[in-house]
């Protein structure tokens, strides 16, 4: 019996990128790999206008709203993987840890076993110095401690961020790496 072709593309995974601004590192990431779906989730309108018109590829959805409203009607354990590049201060400053967490426990309670969660953030001083290194360790180990707090164990970190990512406030931020320090955390859920 000849096989029917298949009326569903054959993409394996889904990947949902919090927060994608002018959606080219999605864009990037989608193109090399054309058997996963990625969503990107951005609440600035006029930025998924400007995606949605420049993007042709059948596997990127810019889907405008709030990821805090979006994520937790996902089906639960349905994601392989979430990235979130440089979020926003309310979604990763350590003074405000406690209302971000729960939004953290959403991402973590989609993501599939396994299931990965790549964040890509930055530690800047507060009157704009470059960052010491006791700095940069105190605030490694805090970040560590409050996601492994929500479930996650971590599979890797390193200072900076993937040489391949390209984005417009990674762009930026890298042109200062003393001042603004990137640090690059790979989550796993297992
Ligand atoms: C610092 S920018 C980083 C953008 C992009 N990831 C990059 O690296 O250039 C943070 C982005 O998150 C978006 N954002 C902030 N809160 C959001 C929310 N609740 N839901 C969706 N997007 C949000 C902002 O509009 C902005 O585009």
């Amino acid at each position: 019996m000849s096989e029917e072709p298949a009326l569903v593309p054959p993409h394996t995974r889904t990947i949902v990128e919090l927060g994608s601004g002018d959606y080219v590192l999605i864009e990037a990431l989608a193109e090399k790999d054309p058997e996963t779906i990625y969503i990107g989730i951005e609440v600035d309108d006029m930025q998924c206008m400007q995606a949605r018109s420049r993007i042709e590829l059948q596997n990127v959805f810019v889907l405008h709203g709030s990821f805090k409203e979006i994520v937790p009607r996902l089906p639960d354990e349905s994601i392989d993987g979430f990235i979130a590049i440089l979020p926003d201060p309310l979604f990763i400053d350590e003074k405000k840890e406690e209302d971000w967490k729960p939004f953290y426990r959403h991402v973590y309670a989609k993501l599939k076993k396994p299931g990965a969660f790549r964040l890509v953030t930055e530690i800047t001083d507060e009157i704009l110095q470059p960052v010491s290194n006791e700095a940069y360790d105190r605030w490694s180990i805090w970040l560590v401690s409050a996601f492994r707090s929500i479930g996650f164990k971590v599979a890797a970190m390193v200072e900076g961020s993937p040489v391949e990512y390209s984005s417009r406030y990674l762009d930026q931020f890298r042109g200062d790496p003393e001042r603004i320090r990137i640090a690059t955390l790979d989550f796993v859920k297992e």
